[in-house]
């Protein structure tokens, strides 16, 4: 890890047991309080697409607002927010995902992301992959391409990179931790 990669890390409060027991909680609201954490994320993201031909950046709600936006202005994109349900007017398309116990929806608005454009995915953690690839349906319902899914933290025990790779959509992460 590069020295500004381990600041990034060591910025990150891991809380055992939040939200229920044997779950180790990546903290990131002690990154972005962080000024100069927050930045150092921010930039590697940059540097990694400034020059990859991106046209949208597709964020997931909640924590993926937090790292998509800074970003698509950077990039100087737009910004599409992926919703749980209901809270997105017009005509939407959606995707459900595998939570421990039962499932969960995204959606996105239909005209927010056009044929052919590409879409770069972000959120703030991959665990077992089912949000990201949620994400990736949406996006390729659509007709859009993935160019890439980007997420701060992986937590590489729970093989959220083996789901992705059946979409055939790379992941790029800054951090490994331990679940
Ligand atoms: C967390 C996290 C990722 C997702 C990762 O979101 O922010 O989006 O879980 O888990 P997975 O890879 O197993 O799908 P969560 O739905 O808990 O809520 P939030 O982002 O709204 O806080
Ligand atoms: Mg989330």
């Amino acid at each position: 890890l590069s020295d500004n990669l381990q600041y990034v890390s060591d910025s990150i409060r891991v809380v055992p047991g939040f939200p229920k027991k044997g779950i180790m909680f990546q903290d990131i609201t002690t990154l972005t309080r962080n000024p100069k954490a927050f930045k150092l994320c921010i930039e590697a993201f940059v540097e990694r697409y400034k020059d990859q031909k991106i046209d949208v950046i597709a964020g997931v709600e909640a924590r993926g607002f937090i790292f998509g936006p800074p970003l698509a202005l950077a990039l100087g994109v737009g910004f599409v927010p992926l919703r749980k349900p209901g809270k997105l007017p017009g005509e939407t398309i959606g995707a459900e995902y595998q939570l421990e116990y039962g499932t969960d929806r995204i959606e996105m608005t239909v005209e927010s992301i056009t044929n052919g454009q590409n879409v770069l995915i972000i959120d703030d953690l991959v665990a077992t992959g089912g949000t990201l690839g949620a994400a990736v349906q949406l996006v390729e319902k659509v007709g859009a391409k993935v160019h890439e899914a980007a997420c701060v933290i992986e937590l590489p025990e729970l093989q959220g990179r083996a789901k992705l790779k059946a979409t055939n959509v790379p992941l790029f992460v800054l951090l490994e931790k331990e679940a």
